[in-house]
């Protein structure tokens, strides 16, 4: 009897010692110490015994209880501390890493110049509105006074998607679009998107930008036209900033000028910037609504007239940032983007 406790004893601990999880242990645990464990049969059978031996098995099967119930529990401790030091170890937090940085963008600089231009207009009372980047021909030329031998209907100078409809070339369309939908007073400003068949130069892109003004009233004068512009680009620039009215030829306008502000790096001193003129390049276009314009549109030229530009903002955000080619605005290298 006390060998077959002895062997017990040894099997339990050798089973205990190879055991790795808590399943495991219990197995163990109902094999040996469960009430149809091995030891406890044991203990069952010691009737049997004599009056003698009784005491002296039944403390050695007392003593290898607790041996093993001791044994269950340190390995159960143990097996519990490396599943929570390896638990531990899987959820460290180094805070010392450098974090992740997502680098965050910025709104491109013609954006920029788009939406303070807009913002201007807007406080000076004038509506922000929206124009298809399509458009039909009869917007975009007829309507605008451009006959149909007109230069700039060239096939080749243009994007013509069909016969009738094309990438406009101008947010002059924009201007046909309100005035056949609004009842005048108008006042407008609407950016965005125009196309040309143009070579890439320093300032020349077949996609750039472009802000339009219209405004119609009574007794709208040339004199309420250059007052405005004379306005705004002081506002955008500063009050330094003078500007120069050229004479010129729009089929939209009559009569109509070409609008150059003085040279920013120099300020109209004349520099290698400005190749010692003064003046900036020419900013937008102007003139006074052609009376057949507002004809075909609806509205009558002895009631109202009124005056429009169209406006480079690719060229404004040049004037304004000193940039000389206009090609930096459109390759999207993010080195020069970021400055401003
Ligand atoms: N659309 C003209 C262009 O692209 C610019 C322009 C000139 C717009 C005179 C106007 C204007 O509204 O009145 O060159």
């Amino acid at each position: 009897m006390k060998n077959k406790l002895l062997n017990i004893k040894n099997l339990a601990l050798e089973q205990l010692n190879q055991s790795k999880n808590i399943d495991e242990l219990e197995r163990i645990r109902v094999n040996f110490l469960g009430k149809k464990g091995e030891l406890t049969q044991v203990l069952r059978a010691m009737g049997g015994l004599s009056k003698e031996e009784r005491p002296i098995v039944g403390k050695l099967a007392n003593e290898i209880r607790k041996e093993l119930e001791e044994n269950i529990k340190n390995a159960k401790l143990a097996i519990e501390k490396s599943l929570k030091d390896i638990k531990l170890k899987e959820e460290t937090i180094d805070v010392t890493i450098p974090g992740k940085f997502n680098s965050i963008g910025r709104r491109h600089p013609l954006m920029q110049v788009k939406e303070e231009l807009e913002n201007l207009f807007l406080s000076m009372g004038y509506d922000v509105v929206e124009g298809p980047e399509i458009d039909t021909v009869e917007n975009n030329f007829d309507a605008l006074n451009a006959p149909e031998d007109h230069p700039s209907r060239d096939m080749s100078d243009t994007f013509y998607l069909s016969d009738n409809i094309l990438l406009r070339t101008q947010t002059s369309p924009v201007q046909i679009r309100i005035m056949k939908t609004q009842e005048p007073p108008i006042r407008m400003v609407s950016a965005g998107r125009t196309f040309r068949f143009d070579d890439v130069d320093d300032t020349h892109s077949p996609m750039f930008h472009q802000m339009e003004c219209l405004v119609i009233d009574k007794g709208v004068t040339m004199a309420n036209l250059k007052d405005s512009i004379d306005k705004f680009v002081k506002q955008l620039f500063g009050d330094e900033m003078k500007t120069r009215f050229r004479p010129h030829n729009f089929p939209f306008t009559e009569p109509s000028a070409e609008v150059d502000v003085s040279c920013l790096k120099c300020m109209g001193k004349g520099c290698e910037f400005c190749h010692g003129t003064g003046w900036s390049m020419e900013l937008l276009g102007c003139g006074m609504v052609h009376p057949n314009v507002l004809r075909n549109c609806g509205i009558d030229p002895e009631i109202y007239s009124g005056y429009a530009f169209g406006m480079g903002v690719d060229r404004v955000t040049m004037v304004k940032y000193g940039i000389n080619n206009i090609r930096l605005l459109f390759e999207n290298d993010a080195r020069f983007l970021k400055q401003f």
